[in-house]
């Protein structure tokens, strides 16, 4: 079996001078326990794909790669990671997440070991939340007791019927053990709307101050975001312990778009699907999206949601 290991070693130092390290590195996953349940970090690709196809988002971009970092390079966490994104509709919350999982799982959004539930999907009638709260439970106990590994999203918290995720809250502590599972090793992404009003507002009154907004800081948002959760009785925040004990390791603060944005959205969509970047194409997409405040129109009410659809109108 030793032998076996170097042999591993030996082909895998030998072949990464080809690039072959990707295909090699996944076999090896599936002889072994090394890489736990395909959970294969690639934070060089997360920085870049960040780096090159996010817009506007400094600080998500930033902040985020530096928690994933820190978290997946320590062998015995002493607490799961718990994210939570925030920010106006369209401003990139749903997909930074897929490159997320992209970059720490060998299938991405498929793998097996990451499990994704949306309030309408899951959780959708109200009166049912007390069996919602036992299953909610029973599959993220059973599911980290198949893989320490696994990742747990949940999106649109702000439709979440506000208590449920309260059952949560054992695994997202620094207690040792729960139920006899390590869940130190797990990862916890909320995505919601809230607190985007006042990431606009703080914004707004960057560009007010003829302040550069990459230059807002977690700081200039923290506080309201958390306020915005927790007292909006609409959200599966509110009230909740998960923000009272403090439990969320990282707010991720997604800034509301501007034009230039928007273009290296129109830019970047128009080279996926293999088009050339023409002016008047660009310009009519642009022009076509409502902006915001009325007296200043600054961001985009979409984002860049609704870019794709723009182009092909277009067209
Ligand atoms: C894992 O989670 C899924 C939901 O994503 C659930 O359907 C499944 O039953 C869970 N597995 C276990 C072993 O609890």
């Amino acid at each position: 079996m030793e032998l076996l290991g170097g042999l591993w070693l030996l082909l895998l130092s030998s072949a990464s001078g080809f690039g072959f390290t990707w295909d090699l590195r996944s076999l090896r996953c599936s002889f072994s326990d090394v890489c736990e349940c395909h959970f294969r970090p690639d934070l060089d690709g997360l920085g870049c794909d960040l780096a090159q196809n996010v817009f506007g988002q400094h600080l998500a971009r930033q902040l985020l790669l530096k928690a994933v970092s820190d978290f997946v390079e320590l062998e015995e966490p002493l607490k799961p990671l718990v994210l939570s994104f925030h920010g106006w509709t369209g401003t990139g919350k749903t997909y930074v997440s897929s490159l997320l999982l992209k970059h720490l799982y060998l299938d991405g959004g498929r793998s097996p070991y990451v499990h994704q539930f949306s309030p309408i999907l899951h959780f959708p009638h109200a009166e049912r939340i007390e069996q919602y709260k036992g299953d909610l439970k029973r599959w993220i106990q059973g599911n980290l007791s198949i893989c320490a590994r696994s990742i747990f999203l949940f999106d649109e918290m702000d439709k979440m019927h506000p208590g449920l995720i309260d059952v949560i809250v054992p695994f997202l502590g620094p207690s040792w053990v729960v139920y006899g599972t390590n869940y130190r090793k797990a990862l916890f992404l909320f995505i919601s709307n809230a607190g985007g009003e006042q990431i606009n507002r703080v914004t707004l009154d960057f560009w007010h101050a003829r302040k550069d907004r990459e230059d807002i800081e977690l700081q200039d948002l923290n506080l309201a975001i958390s306020k915005a959760v927790f007292d909006n009785p609409h959200h599966g925040f509110w009230k909740s312990q998960i923000i009272d004990e403090q439990l969320i390791d990282l707010i991720v603060p997604f800034l509301p778009l501007q034009r230039n944005h928007i273009k290296q959205c129109v830019r970047s969509e128009l080279k996926q699907q293999g088009l050339l970047p023409q002016a008047t194409l660009l310009q009519s997409v642009i022009d076509s999206i409502t902006y915001f405040p009325e007296e200043e129109q600054l961001f985009s009410a979409t984002g860049c949601k609704t870019v794709a659809s723009r182009i092909n109108f277009f067209l």
